[in-house]
């Protein structure tokens, strides 16, 4: 009963405040989080998750909704929660991209504990960025960094960053933007600016935007050319850029 009365309290906090509409979105949101939990790919992500942190020791698995989430709720309503990469596209978009990760910096929009960050350091990026708004994920990004780097996964420590991709500045220099549909069209309509922004004044850009929902942020006013297209993910390069 008291736990009935916790779920309750902790339900109507969440809805608090919200239109119907909103209500409905979220609604509609946590059914598709519920089902996807149970389904084959739920399963074999769960596989997937227990062999990467049983190797490094890792916490990096789970799903998470990003109602239960300590987010400010306008972005909340335009984002995903958390469901880690297993590193695949990002092998293979790499092999496709045919650059030298070395000279890159790898920048995961929406990157909850960090898995795919802790790959692309372990890839050989010469920095790997994480940016993540929910502060529950990146408190548990941050030990991962640690375990990681003490365990010799990686030569340098992930830089996990608490805040909005939409309102992350990138850092100078070559970019390999990962997006794994972790945001509508909105969010990543701003993050792709502010990528094309770098790329207008002459930096290299990749993007590869992994489960892509919503291409036509990247597609429309052909801002962004297609490098490679495949089921799961897209290779993009800005247009303003001649590398
Ligand atoms: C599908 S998960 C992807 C996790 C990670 N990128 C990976 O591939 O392993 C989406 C993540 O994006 C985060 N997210 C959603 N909207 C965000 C935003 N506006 N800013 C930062 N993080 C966001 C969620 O909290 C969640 O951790």
């Amino acid at each position: 009963m008291a736990k009935l009365g916790t779920w309750k309290t902790g339900a109507m906090r969440r809805l608090e405040g919200r239109t119907p509409r909103q209500i409905a979105a979220l609604t509609l949101k946590t059914i598709r989080h519920k089902v996807r939990s149970f389904g084959p790919a739920a399963a074999r992500a769960r596989r997937a998750d227990q062999a990467f942190d049983r190797r490094w020791g890792t916490d990096t698995g789970g799903l998470m909704n990003l109602s239960a989430l300590n987010v400010a709720r306008d972005r909340a309503l335009l984002g995903n929660g958390y469901q880690a990469s297993n590193g695949v596209a990002l092998e293979q978009a790499l092999a496709v991209a045919g650059i030298d990760p070395a000279r890159f910096t790898f920048i995961d929009y929406g990157s909850g504990k960090g898995r795919v960050v802790l790959i692309a350091a372990a890839t050989g990026f010469a920095r790997a960025i994480g940016v993540e708004f929910a502060p529950e994920l990146h408190t548990v990004a941050l030990a991962n960094a640690d375990r990681f780097l003490a365990v010799g996964g990686a030569p340098q420590r992930c830089e996990m960053v608490l805040g909005d991709a939409g309102a992350y500045d990138p850092p100078a220099g070559p970019i390999f933007a990962y997006i794994y549909n972790s945001f509508g069209p909105v969010i990543l309509r701003e993050v792709l600016e502010r990528l094309e922004q770098r790329a207008a004044a002459g930096e290299e850009i990749i993007a590869v935007y992994v489960n892509p929902r919503h291409r036509e942020a990247f597609e429309e006013g052909a801002r962004w050319h297609v490098i490679a297209d495949r089921e799961d993910w897209v290779l993009y390069r800005p247009a303003a850029t001649a590398h």
